[in-house]
């Protein structure tokens, strides 16, 4: 990554208030020193988004967000670090020097080589794909009914079986390391290796027609179908949508979402051009962001395998979470949209498209799946279940829509349904359960089964370090390791923080940048700062925290020692030597109570 000097970023920062820049996407609400709003990377009705003017940072206690008015940016904006800062500084009049670290500089560089190469490849396989050596490939694309206007505006091209990219790529001025840093092209011993051959070629641009990456789909039925371009320097599969650089330039009440290279292609081809491809995998958070930057509405419209709709499932929690407005497409009589738009046509796929399911009915629908309504007990469970999900929708009238939908579409009556609901609500705990918001991210529950008051007892720990007290620190590396800490993410915010009080850095504002590749630790530290953990008294603290940990490590040690005890092998020494410890161990730890 590139990077400014730390002396800009915080000048940056300073010169761009979180409350200012926030408000202007989040209505924020003053609540003592803090403000609150709804979070916006998450969807909720009651808010639980923070921004602390005085700490400069947001933290969601939601869905646990956080960072400070960078990682706001960057976050609201899909963009990276870089760029965020680069948004930042002009806003703020900062003007931002050229490339300072010269290792960045030459990443950066190499970077601008892989599009080139990318591009120089995607358009030579392309035009290759009329040649006559590219016959195999012409008739596959005449089977799979791919016109010409496609073939050019996705640059669908051809590896051939005998072709020496390297060759093609030196000649064109580019170096080893350049070539190889594209991945199109693999070294083995001294032989240079064309990833792709006898390949029909997708390349993969980016929203700004960047070529990053490729996909390359066999001509017959062998194994693999599709292989890709693997993640690099300028690919991040999770970042990106196959052929949102050509959606995004039709009309974008809606996105339809799919699963293939092919269904995007053929969709298109046939007049629905609000078309994108997640490439196979279950939708990420990042791709979910971006497609929200371009429509609220979305429609899943992934393939009627169950793979298609457990990835269906899935993308659908994260879109919601997000805030869009989903439809899921039901589809029958075809695997994929590619299949049926070329079986039915695309008046009948719009229909598709106008009669996508909600969210709801979809969730119903899943569940009924599995059941047979004219057994009785299943017909329990559907009910039952139903209510849940109703129980759910905070607004009544829609509420009532669909208790009415499901009522017809199932054959159920409304009134046990209602009696359900009723009954969930009032059965007392359960029915909080439910009515309650399930926790939209791990970060809420309870974190690997780590007790709680252990993970606020290391939460408190941070708290202190981050206060920056040189003698706390000290006193704190005596007694603990970063590997003491149970939370994964604390044994690495903490090694961090020892070293840079190593260094001599007390002042640790810049922490959260030290994580800018860690969503998950910059939101765990955020939490940390928002929370307050006020402490008064830093030695009783210390004091009180040791005292804890000492003792949880003495009573693991007992247990371990108890358990070799009863075990038969081993010696009358060491019989005696543990008995010995264990008499020690219980004095030290009847001297802790
Ligand atoms: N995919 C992949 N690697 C595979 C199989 C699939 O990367 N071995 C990705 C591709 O992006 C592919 C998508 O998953 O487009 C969907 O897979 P699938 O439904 O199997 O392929 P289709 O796109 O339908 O391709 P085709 O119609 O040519 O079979
Ligand atoms: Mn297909």
């Amino acid at each position: 990554m590139v990077r400014y000097s730390e002396e800009l970023i915080d000048d940056i920062k300073n010169s761009n208030d979180i409350v200012d820049i926030v408000s202007q996407y989040v209505t924020l609400k003053r609540s003592g020193r803090n403000f609150f709003g709804l979070c916006p990377f998450h969807k909720e009705k009651t808010p639980s988004f923070s921004v602390s003017p005085d700490k400069q940072i947001f933290h969601c206690f939601g869905c646990g967000a956080g960072g400070n008015v960078i990682h706001f940016i960057s976050k609201i904006e899909n963009v990276d670090f870089k760029e965020s800062l680069e948004i930042l500084a002009e806003r703020a009049g900062i003007t931002l020097p050229t490339l300072e670290n010269s290792f960045d500089e030459k990443k950066q560089i190499l970077k601008e080589k892989i599009y080139e190469i990318n591009k120089e490849v995607a358009l030579h396989y392309h035009e290759l794909l009329y040649k006559p050596i590219s016959k195999p490939a012409q008739e596959y694309v005449k089977k799979r009914k791919l016109d010409n206007k496609t073939l050019k505006d996705y640059y669908i091209g051809y590896a051939p079986i005998n072709f020496n990219l390297y060759g093609f790529l030196k000649e064109k001025g580019f170096n080893d390391e350049e070539i190889l840093a594209s991945d199109l092209v693999i070294k083995k011993g001294n032989t240079y290796i064309d990833r792709f051959k006898n390949r029909l070629i997708f390349p993969i641009q980016d929203v700004r027609n960047r070529f990053i990456a490729f996909g390359g789909r066999v001509l017959d039925n062998s194994l693999p179908k599709y292989i890709n371009s693997p993640e690099n320097l300028v690919y991040s599969k999770a970042r990106n949508l196959y052929g949102l650089n050509i959606a995004k330039n039709s009309k974008l009440e809606k996105i339809i979402i799919v699963e293939g290279y092919m269904d995007v292609i053929s969709l298109h081809q046939r007049g629905i051009e609000n078309v994108v491809a997640s490439c196979g995998t279950a939708l990420t958070e990042a791709q979910g962001r971006l497609l929200r930057k371009y429509a609220e509405k979305v429609i899943i419209s992934y393939d009627s395998d169950s793979a298609g709709q457990a990835a269906t499932l899935r993308g659908l929690e994260i879109l919601n979470n997000l805030g869009c407005d989903i439809r899921i497409l039901q589809m029958e009589g075809a695997k994929d949209p590619d299949e049926y738009v070329i079986k039915y046509g695309n008046g009948r796929f719009n229909n598709l498209v106008e009669n996508a399911i909600s969210l709801i009915e979809f969730k119903v629908k899943v569940l009924k799946k599995d059941l047979d309504l004219e057994n009785v007990n299943d017909k329990v469970k559907f009910l039952n279940e139903v209510a849940k999900l109703m129980s759910t929708i905070d607004n009544k009238i829609e509420q009532e829509i669909y208790i009415d939908k499901i009522s017809k579409d199932y054959n159920i009556s409304r009134e046990a349904i209602y009696a359900q609901i009723n009954k969930l609500i009032y059965s007392k705990n359960q029915g909080q359960k439910i009515l309650e918001k399930k926790p939209i991210n791990k970060e809420n529950k309870k974190e690997d089964n780590i007790p709680t008051n252990l993970l606020k007892r290391e939460n408190m720990i941070i708290a202190l370090l981050l206060d920056g007290k040189v003698e706390v620190y000290n006193k704190i590396k005596k007694i603990l390791s970063p590997e003491d800490f149970k939370r994964v993410e604390n044994k690495e915010i903490v090694q961090k923080l020892y070293e840079e009080f190593e260094k001599g850095n007390s002042n640790i504002d810049n922490i959260l940048e030290i994580f800018n590749e860690n969503e998950k630790i910059i939101g765990i530290l955020t939490g940390i700062m928002a929370e307050d953990n006020e402490i008064k008294d830093d030695q009783k603290a210390i004091e009180d925290l040791v005292k804890n940990y000492k003792k949880e490590r003495l009573l693991a040690r007992k247990k371990e020692i108890i358990k070799i005890l009863e075990s038969k092998e081993k010696s009358i020494e060491e019989t005696k030597l543990l008995e010995k410890e264990l008499q020690n161990l219980i004095i030290n730890l009847t001297q802790l109570k």
